[in-house]
């Protein structure tokens, strides 16, 4: 879906032609018109095609059931959607695209923190609100007050697996190994770090790789030689399963344990018999027993033959919350519909009631999941 010089220079045209005026013509095409368009971002094809499938399928069944049950306002859901091919530079391209040529009157997206800062500054610029489904790092919605997202952020989730490291696998010393291109494990590291230090345990080494590295034995010769109780690898499932493999062959038997980023089904596939006994913290787990999230599941399944992971719930949940804020505000002003989400209170999301705060965060619960014979299993929940 690049975008090819003429459609670039039209999209140029249109938003300059905006330039001081609030009811663009392209907006008012997207509330004006007999459906309400949504934007989507999202990594389909690349690196973390994995990331970007997940979400959009999840948003997707948002989209059936919201029309299912006669739309929003009295209009029809459609999403249009963007694929940004996991790559720097294209998130801008899109959400320009999708705002000025399309007329979307909100956004969603990117699962990646980085991608979503990407295009945040875009929807801010142009009062379009954006949701992240998934990006966790705090910085996402800092960019301005019309960026939203429905989860937890990193501050919180590096404290859970600090927690978790001190208390339940008893480390004392630990290493961490980082993705210096991005901006999600770099925060998450620093918030683990903090909070790990700050329980009492000592961070022995320090390693980093570039995200697409395939060669990771460099940076875990010199964690083995700094002999922690465990590593820390707030990456990607990319790059995870690959140090998870490397790892074991340099006879490095230590518990592994990261964060959202590991949760794809590609991660056994990439790591296999290495990830045995590693843990992460993560959003969702289907084998929540509540019926609500039962219901997706069962749903999910019989649309894509596959169960839902945490993107999926996500996906689903930002175009849920959109929603909902649409229905009170009246009207999809993007204004007006962003004074909406501000005020969500006690929404009922697949992964949990979504409160938005005032750094329009959702505080959340997180939970650990294990990987065992390669499936992920439940085994805490924790609470903000
Ligand atoms: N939280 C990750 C980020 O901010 C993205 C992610 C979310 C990955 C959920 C997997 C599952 O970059």
């Amino acid at each position: 879906m690049n975008v090819r010089p003429a459609q670039f220079l039209a999209a140029l045209a249109v938003s300059l032609s905006l330039v001081g005026c609030n009811k663009s013509p392209s907006s008012a095409a997207g509330g004006g018109s007999d459906v309400i368009k949504v934007g989507e971002y999202a990594s389909l094809t690349g690196k973390e095609a994995a990331f970007g499938q997940s979400s959009h399928e999840g948003t997707a069944l948002a989209v059936d059931d919201l029309n299912a049950a006669g739309g929003v306002l009295g209009k029809k859901i459609q999403l249009i959607t963007e694929d940004d091919q996991s790559q720097a530079g294209q998130p801008a391209t899109d959400v320009r695209k999708l705002i000025s040529d399309d007329g979307v009157v909100a956004v969603l997206g990117e699962v990646a923190s980085s991608r979503s800062l990407e295009a945040a500054p875009i929807c801010q610029e142009n009062h379009i609100p954006m949701i992240s489904p998934s990006s966790t790092n705090p910085r996402v919605t800092e960019v301005g007050d019309y960026i939203f997202r429905v989860c937890f952020i990193d501050p919180f989730q590096g404290t859970v697996m600090a927690n978790f490291a001190t208390k339940t696998l008893k480390l004392k010393t630990a290493a961490v190994l980082t993705d210096v291109t991005s901006d999600y494990s770099m925060g998450l590291a620093k918030f683990f770090k903090e909070s790990f230090t700050a329980d009492g345990g000592k961070i022995v080494a320090e390693q980093t790789y570039s995200g697409g590295d395939k060669d990771f034995s460099a940076q875990l010769t010199a964690i083995k030689a700094a002999n922690p109780d465990g590593i820390f690898i707030p990456g990607y499932y990319t790059e995870v399963g690959l140090i998870a493999i490397q790892a074991r062959q340099l006879g490095i038997n230590l518990p592994l344990f990261g964060g959202d980023g590991w949760e794809s089904s590609s991660l056994v596939s990439i790591g296999g018999a290495a990830l045995e006994g590693t843990y992460f913290s993560t959003h969702f787990t289907p084998e929540d027993t509540n019926a609500v999230v039962q219901a997706f599941v069962k749903k999910f399944q019989a649309k894509y033959n596959q169960t839902p992971d945490a993107m999926a719930a996500l996906g689903y949940d930002s175009l849920m919350i959109l929603a909902d804020a649409m229905k009170r505000a009246g009207t999809t002003d993007g204004d007006k519909v962003r004074d909406a989400l501000a005020a969500t209170k006690d929404f009922p999301g697949i992964t949990g009631n979504i409160t938005i705060d005032a750094e329009r965060n959702a505080s959340k619960p997180a939970v650990i999941l294990e990987i065992k014979n390669g499936k992920y299993h439940y085994l805490q929940t924790i609470a903000p």
